[in-house]
C-alpha cells in the first residue's frame, strides 16, 4: 500500500545523520515537507536537507539544543514561519553518558534524562499547538533496548528511554481524544556514529549479530519504515505502545 504524506509538516529532532536522517528521508520520499534539528554538525544537516529536496520534499535546517527551553521555542517558531503547520513530531535526537553506575554523576543523569526524555513534555505542548484543529497528528520517540534490559555502561540513557516510554504513553493517554497519536519505536543495535562512542563496540556488533535471529542487524531504514507506518492510517488504532524493531533479537533470553 502506497502511504502518502503530501502536505504533511514534520520535524525530526537530531534529524541530521543516523537513524534521523533515513526517517527524514522516508517521510520526505512519501511526500512530506521536513524540518531537520541538529546541534553541532551544519554540514550533517545540509546533507539531509539535500537528501529531503531529491526526494520532493521541502526542507529546513534549525539548530537548537532540545533541552533547552528558549532553543524549543525559536525552533517551533521558526517551523510556524516557514511551514505554518506542523503534523508529524519525531523525538530523535538523543545523547548521553556511558559510564558504569559507580562512575555516574547527578550532573551525568540530568543531562541525559532531559536531553532523551524530559524534551519530550515542552515539544508535546509546542506540537499541540502547531497541530491545526481539527486533524490527525502524530508525535513517534525513538528509544532503545536499553529501556527493558541492562546493558553495560547504558544506565543513564537506558533508565532515559524507560522514562520516554513512559512519558509515551502518558501523552498518548492525554492526546488520544484530540486525534494525537504517540507512540515510540524501539531498536536493537545500529551502526551509526553513536556506537563510536560505546567502549565495547565491537563487541556489541559481533554479540548482536550472533544473537539476532534474523540474522543481521538492524538498519537506520528499517526503523525509518516503523515510523511511516505509524504516521499512515494504517495505525490508526495504535496509540501509546512501543513497537520493537531489532529482528527478534529481544525475544531471545
Ligand atoms: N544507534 C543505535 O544502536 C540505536 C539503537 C536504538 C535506539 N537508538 C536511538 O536512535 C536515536 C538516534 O540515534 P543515532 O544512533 O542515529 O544517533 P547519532 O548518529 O549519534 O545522531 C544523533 C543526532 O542527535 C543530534 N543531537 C544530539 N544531542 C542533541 C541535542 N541536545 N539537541 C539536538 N540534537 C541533538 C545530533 O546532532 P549533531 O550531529 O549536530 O550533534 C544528531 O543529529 C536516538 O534516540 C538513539 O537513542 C539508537
Amino acid at each position: 500500500m502506497h502511504i502518502d504524506l503530501s502536505g504533511k509538516k514534520v520535524l525530526v529532532t537530531g534529524g541530521s545523520r543516523g537513524i534521523g536522517r533515513a526517517i527524514a528521508v522516508r517521510l520526505a520520499e512519501a511526500g512530506a515537507d521536513v524540518a531537520i534539528n541538529y546541534l553541532r554538525k551544519v554540514s550533517s544537516a545540509e546533507k539531509t536537507a539535500d537528501l529531503i529536496r531529491a526526494a520532493g520534499g521541502e526542507a529546513m535546517i534549525i539548530k537548537a539544543n532540545v533541552a533547552n527551553e528558549q532553543h524549543l521555542q525559536s525552533m517551533f517558531d521558526q517551523i510556524e514561519s516557514q511551514f505554518g503547520k506542523l503534523d508529524i513530531l519525531i523525538s530523535n535526537a538523543a545523547s548521553g553518558v556511558l559510564k558504569p553506575v559507580s562512575e555516574l554523576t547527578l550532573h551525568h543523569w540530568h543531562w541525559t534524562m532531559d536531553i532523551n526524555a524530559g524534551t519530550l513534555i515542552p515539544m508535546s505542548q509546542h506540537f499541540r499547538r502547531a497541530l491545526p484543529q481539527g486533524t490527525t497528528g502524530n508525535i513517534i520517540a525513538v528509544s532503545s533496548l536499553g529501556a527493558i534490559r541492562a546493558i553495560p555502561n547504558y544506565t543513564a540513557v537506558g533508565a532515559s528511554k524507560a522514562a520516554l516510554e513512559s512519558v509515551v504513553r502518558h501523552l498518548a493517554a492525554e492526546l488520544a481524544s484530540e486525534n494525537i497519536h504517540v507512540n515510540a519505536v524501539s531498536a536493537g543495535l545500529v551502526e551509526t556514529d553513536a556506537l563510536r562512542h560505546f567502549p565495547n563496540r565491537e563487541e556489541l556488533i559481533k554479540r548482536s549479530l550472533e544473537k539476532t535471529p534474523a540474522g543481521r542487524l538492524t538498519t537506520p531504514e528499517d526503523v525509518a519504515d516503523t515510523v511511516l507506518f505509524l504516521c499512515s492510517p494504517l495505525a490508526d488504532m495504535i496509540h501509546g505502545q512501543t513497537i520493537i524493531v531489532d529482528g527478534g533479537y529481544s525475544i531471545l533470553g
